[in-house]
């Protein structure tokens, strides 16, 4: 199995970094445009190969695609992170054009590749990489409601105060501050979480986790790496090991939810062909009304880019 991860920033490197450490794959390609900087940090995870005992080999590449050829999986990070006050919308501009060139090359040298989006505007690069790539819908996805419902169940796991390892929760919609997170499909060891919490705790983590990466972008100065590199790691790996898990992860919706060319998150399976499958929730009003929200939201950035052309 060959892995390619692109971008070797923060993201892109914890990724390929995680990718190794569990032996996901035993070639993991790691592409930047920045002279020798993929290299460098493909050699560091490597070395580090006989500390933690793996023996999947990173790569490194200045922008040579052709290292890239045939892999099985590839990871978009491209593109520049947010900074404090922005919303991940505002980098449509300058990832777009990004994300486009880095699809083109990536289809060039790995046309059956499963591609999994990383960069933001997460929902609308994906729609870029789907445009530009022609593939089908089910091979194209982005990652970010592994992320999002990754600072739900950790919120819940600290105000609970038992392991996040025993919270199951799901989340719809776009990624940003309009995402729907699903209390009545959130449960602790089996036992609804509503039976835990009292609901304005409940809601005040619902708040905090819409606005999760805006509050490491205000803490750090720049974009979250650790959990966004894991999710996205963990999307590679039910694929390449053909797991089925059920995930929520962003796709051109065709109808599911009564939503009609969108991408959204919802939870789907993924295995060996990407999404094996959307399951439709049975939502009830108020979760629709916020899905419409959502829906809204991301189709009014989808406009901006296809106005960019
Ligand atoms: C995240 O949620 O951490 C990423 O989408 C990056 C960001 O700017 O929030």
């Amino acid at each position: 199995m060959k892995i390619t991860v692109v971008g070797a920033g923060n993201v892109g490197a914890t990724c390929a970094d995680v990718l190794a450490y569990r032996e996901v794959a035993n070639e993991i390609v790691l592409v930047d445009i920045k002279e020798g900087f993929a290299e460098g940090k493909a050699l560091d995870i490597w070395q580090k190969a006989p500390i933690d005992l793996y023996d999947s080999r990173t790569i490194g590449t200045t922008n040579d695609y052709s290292k890239s050829a045939n892999s099985d999986v590839v990871v978009i990070t491209s593109g520049l992170p947010r900074k404090p006050g922005m919303s991940r919308d505002d980098l449509i501009n300058t990832n777009a054009g990004i994300v486009k060139s880095v699809t083109e090359n990536v289809v060039k040298y790995s046309p059956n590749a499963i591609i999994i989006v990383v960069s933001n505007p997460l929902d609308v690069m994906t729609y870029q990489a789907h445009l530009t790539s022609k593939m089908p819908r089910t091979r194209v996805m982005g990652m970010a409601g592994i992320l999002d419902t990754a600072r739900y169940r950790a919120f819940l796991a600290e105000a609970l105060n038992i392991s996040p390892k025993d919270i199951q929760a799901m989340l719809l919609g776009g990624h940003g501050d309009t995402m729907v997170p699903l209390p009545r499909y959130t449960t602790v060891a089996g036992i609804p979480v509503t039976e835990l919490i009292d609901k304005d705790k409940l809601n005040a983590i619902l708040e905090r986790t819409k606005v999760g990466g805006g509050e490491l972008v205000k803490l750090m100065g720049t974009s979250a790496w650790y959990a966004p590199g894991s999710a996205a790691a963990q999307m590679v790996e039910a694929i390449v090991k053909d797991q089925r898990r059920i995930f929520p992860v962003c796709i051109k919706l065709e109808g599911e939810y009564g939503i009609n060319d969108c991408y959204l998150g919802v939870p789907v399976v993924l295995g060996k062909n990407g999404v094996e499958k959307v399951i439709e929730l049975d939502l009830n009003a108020d979760e629709k009304v916020l899905m419409e929200a959502s829906r809204k939201a991301v189709r009014e950035v989808m406009d901006v880019l296809d106005k960019l052309g």
